[in-house]
């Protein structure tokens, strides 16, 4: 579809580069807040869809808090299997397509390799690595077969198990004196709820983990009158910057009456869920520092009555 459509009002498109979600008039008559709030009416009843007793998981913190850790995720023999698997796929790939930090400051666009690819936020890399039969069995047939995990996904993101979303993510810090990384500023993803979910393989220091502002993912008033001042703001024609996911200071996020972010910092093993509608940002960490997990993206169309 065409960025300019009208009909782009109702996707997932959160620039206001696009000629209708950037209108000016129609945000002073509310269109984001329209959209914020039809999204989150169609997010519930999609929910409803999978809600039962039987999860092990009810994701009532996600829900509540906007961000939920279970450590001692998957079964330790398997983790075991999967760890390996994974960190030798990596190794792998090192030698093929040598680690490299980014030069150039803001988002660059992914670069394809045989495996994967790489996408640089300002110095910091992630790679993205493919999950198949051949050179991740383990992970391969964990990813397509566990019910919990499948469960835990359909649950909290309201749309049918989509297990090709899956990836190796591994990110390695850039120095961001030098290059500034963008995803180091507190910000949300999106105008809906939208779930990122990580498992994590190797233990994250105290600093290198999310940072989350607890409860943020909700709309409170506030947060609606903020939403709607920066819509205004965003969609003036001299207004530079078009992107939907809008940053934000620490004395922004105080004033909406929420808390200050905290960090994670979660062991190998853990399971890590977050709506990251709610404002977020990735800790600081040494220049080259890793972080390697199974990594989702789990982000349905925001304007569907019925999950797909
Ligand atoms: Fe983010």
């Amino acid at each position: 579809m065409n960025k300019n459509s009208f009909l782009k009002i109702f996707t997932a498109y959160k620039g206001f580069d696009a000629y209708w979600i950037g209108h000016p008039l129609l945000n002073k008559i509310g269109l984001h807040i329209f959209r914020i709030k039809l999204a989150d009416l169609f997010y519930t009843t999609r929910k409803m869809f999978f809600f039962n007793f039987k999860n092990k998981h009810q994701l009532k913190t996600l829900f509540k808090d906007g961000v939920l850790t279970v450590p001692n995720f998957i079964s330790n023999e398997t983790f075991s299997l999967i760890s390996k698997e994974v960190q030798n796929r990596i190794k792998e790939l090192e030698q093929q397509q040598p680690i490299q930090l980014g030069d150039i400051p803001g988002f660059q666009q992914p670069t394809p390799f045989k495996g994967g690819f790489d996408r640089y936020d300002g110095g910091t890399l992630n790679r993205f690595i493919d999950i198949n039969k051949i050179d991740t069995p383990h992970l391969y047939d964990y990813i397509y077969n566990n019910p919990e995990l499948k469960n835990i996904c359909q649950k909290s993101s309201s749309y049918y198990y989509k297990p090709h979303k899956f990836k190796i993510y591994q990110m390695v810090h850039g120095d961001s004196e030098t290059i500034h990384d963008l995803q180091k500023e507190i910000h949300k993803d999106t105008f809906h709820s939208t779930i990122k979910l990580w498992i994590i393989l190797e233990d994250v220091k105290d600093e290198e983990g999310l940072k989350y502002s607890i409860g943020s993912h909700k709309i409170n008033l506030k947060r609606l009158k903020w939403e709607y001042a920066k819509s205004i703001t965003i969609s003036q024609p001299n207004h530079s910057i078009k992107g939907g996911a809008f940053r934000l200071s620490k004395e922004e996020l105080l004033d909406m009456g929420f808390s200050d972010t905290t960090s994670f910092a979660p062991k190998a093993n853990t399971l890590v869920i977050a709506d990251t509608r709610g404002f977020h940002c990735r800790g600081e960490a040494k220049t080259g520092a890793q972080r390697i997990a199974i990594y989702a993206s789990l982000r349905p169309a925001p304007f569907s009555p019925l999950p797909y």
